[in-house]
Formats: structure tokens, C-alpha cells, sequence
């Protein structure tokens, strides 16, 4: 049988909980998840490529059907490169669908064998983004519940070091 292989792609800057409850609700149907972050020489995020995959090899449980990856370029050519027939993504609020709808019919004319799968996250999650968790923490807030400790303890000290950061 055809392995069910999925990618989650992203920017992750940083993974925050709702990410991860993404991963979890993942794992219970596919045999195989690619996490992969996507290399954008066009932002400027506050960690880099190789700190955002730490943190998720930290955070993610150990399990063999979990691989971590970057990619650059177009996603659906890295989704066919790695075997996969599907990509997943986290629908929080009304207001990610647009992004969202555009993005998979995009995808579907570009390559129509691959399919996005759209997954919800817990209620206490919906209002969780990367971004509004970086501009709490670089404001002194407590971003405590909503990315892992790790994740929480470096985004600290980051924002201690580079006062003034832009979000
Ligand atoms: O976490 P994000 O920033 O919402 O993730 C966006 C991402 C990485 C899924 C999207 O920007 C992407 O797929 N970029 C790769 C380039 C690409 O294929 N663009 C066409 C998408 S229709």
C-alpha cells in the first residue's frame, strides 16, 4: 500500500503551540510527516532557519513518521520531490481562509494531483500566531501556554539582547 505522506510547510518563526496541536491531529491519519520550513531570502525573520528547525526537532515528539526538512522554491515541487501527495495546513479563523483557499487552488492549477488538507486546531489555539507571539514577547508580555518553553525561554532572550527589534 501507498504510504500517506503529508507536508506541513511554513515559515514557523517560531513554531507556537497551535503548530504543533496541527502535528498531532496529523499524526493520527497520515504515516508520514514532513514539517518543512521554508527558506524566504525575501523576509527577515527573528530566527534562522537552523534555530526554527531546532526548535521543532526539540519540541515534536520523537516518533519515525516525524522529519524535519527546509525548502525553497515552488512547495508543490517539493512536495512531489519527497513523495507526497498532500499538504497540510491549519485553519484558525475565517480570516486565514482567504490566504488559504487562494493558496490551495494556486497549488491545485500549478499541480492538481496534490491535495490540501486543512486541519483546525484546538479552540485555545485559534487566536495563536507566530506573529502576535513575537510582538508579546518583544514587549515584555508573557507569551507562557502559547509556544513550548524552549521556544519561550529563547524568544526571552533574544528580545533581551536586540531591544528595538522589528516585527
Ligand atoms: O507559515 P506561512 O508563512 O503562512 O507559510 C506560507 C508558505 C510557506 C506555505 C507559502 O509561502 C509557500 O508555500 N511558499 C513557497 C513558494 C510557493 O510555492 N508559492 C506559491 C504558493 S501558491
Amino acid at each position: 500500500m501507498m504510504k500517506k505522506i503529508a507536508v506541513y510547510p511554513g515559515t514557523f518563526d517560531p513554531i507556537t503551540n497551535g503548530h504543533l496541536d496541527i502535528v498531532f491531529r496529523a499524526l493520527e491519519f497520515v504515516d508520514k510527516l514532513v514539517i518543512a520550513i521554508l527558506v524566504n531570502p525575501e523576509k527577515s525573520p527573528l530566527f534562522t532557519v537552523r534555530e526554527r528547525m531546532e526548535f521543532i526537532r526539540k519540541v515534536v515528539p520523537a516518533d519515525d513518521r516525524i522529519e524535519i526538512d527546509q525548502f525553497h522554491g515552488l512547495l508543490v515541487d517539493y512536495v512531489k520531490k519527497k513523495g507526497a501527495r498532500s499538504i497540510l495546513r491549519g485553519l484558525r479563523a475565517v480570516s486565514d481562509f482567504d490566504y488559504e483557499f487562494q493558496m490551495a487552488l494556486m497549488n491545485r492549477r500549478l499541480e492538481s494531483t496534490i491535495e490540501t488538507i486543512f486541519l483546525v486546531p484546538a479552540e485555545k489555539y485559534t487566536y495563536v500566531s507566530s506573529r502576535l507571539v513575537k510582538e508579546i514577547a518583544s514587549l515584555g508580555g508573557s507569551v507562557k501556554g502559547l509556544v513550548p518553553t524552549e521556544v519561550e525561554e529563547r524568544m526571552k532572550e533574544k528580545f533581551h539582547r536586540k531591544k528595538g527589534i522589528k516585527i
